[in-house]
C-alpha cells in the first residue's frame, strides 16, 4: 500500500548532529544545530533550571494530570509578560490570546493553522494564500507553512555582498506587496544570518506595516541571546504591538534561552484589537489545539513558570542568559581576531567585520557551499551548507582549529 511513497531526504540540520556523533575524529566540532554548549562543548543545564526542577520534584502537590487545552495559565500569562513587557497595554486591555505550544515549532504551526482557517486571504495580500519569509530563513518555516496550505514566498533580507542586511530590498518588498500581506519577522538574532535591523530600521519597517496594513507574524526563539538582555531583545515585538493598528502574532520558544530543548515549552500570542475579538480568537485557538495535541506537556512549562515568577529564580535565570550570551560574544571576538590577526584570512566580502556585527547564536560566514564541504569533509567541522555556524559550538580549545579550517577553505 505504501509502494508509491518516495523516501524523503533527511533533515539538513539534524542530519549534521547524527553525522557528528558518528564521526570518530578526535578534533571534530559540531557547529550545526543551534543548541548552546559550555566552554567544554557540553550541553548546559542552567543553574536556575536545576533549582526549579529540584523544587518541582520536591513539591508533593505537583501531579501528572492533564493541563488545560490552552496550557498552564500561570505559564502563558508570565510568558506574555516576558515578551510583551510587564507594562504591556495589550495585556492590560485583555487583547492578548496566549496558548502554550510545543515550543517554537508548535507556536509557528498553531499560528499558521489559525491563519489558514481565519485570515481572509481572499481579501488580503492580493487574494493569495501566501506568507512572505526572509531569504534566507530557518528551514522549518517553509515546511510548516506548506503543511498548512500557506505558500511561503521569499523577500530579500540578506545581502551577500555586505554580509549584512539588504534594507532597501526588504523595505522595497514590504512596499510592493499587496496590502494586508503576511510577513514573517524574526524578533531578534535572525536565524540563520545573525543579521538584525537596527531600532531605527524597525521603526521604518513598522511604518510600512501600518500604511500597508500588513500582518506581522513574529518568531521569537532567541530572546536574551542577542544582547543578554531579555527586554532589549523584545524591542521589535513591543514596538509593533504598541502601534495598535498593526495585527501581530508572536511565536515564543524557551528551548534556547532556558536550555529546555527537549521539554518543548513555548507559546503563541495573538494580539487582537478588542477584548471581544480576543475572546473569540482564544476560543478558536483552543479548538485547533484540542484537535492537534489535546493538551501541551506540563514539566517544561512548570520549570519556566518558576523562572519567571519566583524572584530568586528570575534573578538567577537573567544571570544564566547573560552568561550564555556573553560566552557567545567572547567566541565571536576570538574567531574574529584569529581570522584577522593570526591567519590574515581573505574575507568573502572584503572584511570579517560581520562576525562581530552579527547577533545571537549564529554567524553566517559568507563561504561558498564548496568551501563549506571542504571544512566539513576534511576538517570534521559540521555546519550547514549555507555557511551558518552555531557560535555556541565554539570553545576556547577548538576556536583556533576552526579558524584554521576557515582559513584553508577561504584560500582554496
Ligand atoms: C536550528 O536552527 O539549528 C535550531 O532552531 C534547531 C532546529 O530546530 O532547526
Amino acid at each position: 500500500v505504501w509502494s508509491s511513497v518516495p523516501e524523503a531526504p533527511p533533515d539538513a540540520i539534524f542530519q549534521l548532529t547524527a553525522a557528528y556523533k558518528a564521526d570518530q575524529y578526535e578534533k571534530k566540532v559540531n557547529l550545526g544545530v543551534g543548541a548552546y554548549r559550555d566552554n567544554n562543548g557540553n550541553p548546559w543545564v542552567l543553574p536556575s533550571v536545576k533549582k526549579a526542577q529540584a523544587a518541582l520534584i520536591a513539591d508533593e502537590s505537583v501531579d501528572h494530570e492533564y493541563l488545560s487545552i490552552t496550557g498552564l495559565a500561570e505559564f502563558t500569562a508570565a510568558s506574555a509578560k516576558l515578551i510583551l513587557g510587564a507594562d504591556s497595554a495589550a495585556i492590560a486591555e485583555k487583547r492578548v490570546a496566549s496558548v502554550q505550544t510545543i515550543s517554537g515549532t508548535g507556536a509557528n504551526h498553531l499560528g499558521a493553522t489559525f491563519l489558514s482557517k481565519f485570515y481572509d486571504f481572499s481579501k488580503h495580500g492580493g487574494g493569495k494564500r501566501e506568507i512572505h519569509i526572509s531569504n534566507p530563513t530557518w528551514a522549518n518555516h517553509k515546511a510548516i507553512f506548506n503543511m498548512c496550505q500557506i505558500n511561503p514566498v521569499d523577500y530579500p533580507y540578506y545581502d551577500a555582498k555586505t554580509v549584512g542586511l539588504d534594507f532597501e530590498g526588504f523595505t522595497g518588498a514590504l512596499k510592493s506587496a499587496p496590502d494586508g500581506s503576511v510577513f514573517l519577522l524574526h524578533a531578534c538574532a535572525h536565524n540563520p544570518t545573525g543579521v538584525d535591523p537596527t531600532r531605527d530600521q524597525w521603526h521604518q519597517i513598522a511604518d510600512i506595516f501600518e500604511s500597508k496594513k500588513h500582518l506581522a507574524f513574529f518568531d521569537c526563539a532567541y530572546q536574551g541571546f542577542a544582547s543578554g538582555d531579555l527586554d532589549a531583545d523584545a524591542y521589535s515585538v513591543r514596538h509593533f504591538v504598541a502601534r495598535k493598528s498593526i495585527s501581530v502574532l508572536v511565536c515564543q520558544s524557551f528551548a534556547k534561552n532556558a536550555g529546555l530543548y527537549g521539554e518543548r515549552a513555548g507559546a503563541l500570542h495573538v494580539i487582537s484589537a478588542t477584548p471581544e475579538q480576543n475572546k473569540a480568537v482564544f476560543s478558536q485557538l483552543a479548538v485547533i489545539q484540542r484537535a492537534e495535541i489535546s493538551n501541551p506537556p506540563a514539566f517544561g512549562a512548570r520549570v519556566v513558570t518558576l523562572l519567571l515568577t519566583d524572584p530568586s529564580l528570575w534573578a538567577q535565570w537573567q544571570k544564566d542568559v547573560k552568561e550564555m550570551a556573553g560566552r557567545i560574544i567572547e567566541m565571536r571576538k576570538a574567531l574574529f581576531s584569529l581570522l584577522t590577526e593570526k591567519f590574515k584570512t581573505p574575507a568573502p566580502g572584503g572584511s570579517w567585520d560581520h562576525i562581530m556585527k552579527q547577533i545571537g547564536m549564529f554567524s553566517f560566514l559568507g563561504l561558498s557551499p564548496k568551501q563549506v564541504k571542504m571544512i566539513v569533509d576534511e576538517g570534521h567541522i559540521y555546519m550547514t551548507a549555507n555557511s551558518r555556524i552555531s557560535m555556541a559550538g565554539l570553545t576556547t580549545s577548538n576556536v583556533e582549529y576552526v579558524a584554521s579550517w576557515i582559513d584553508k577553505a577561504a584560500r582554496s
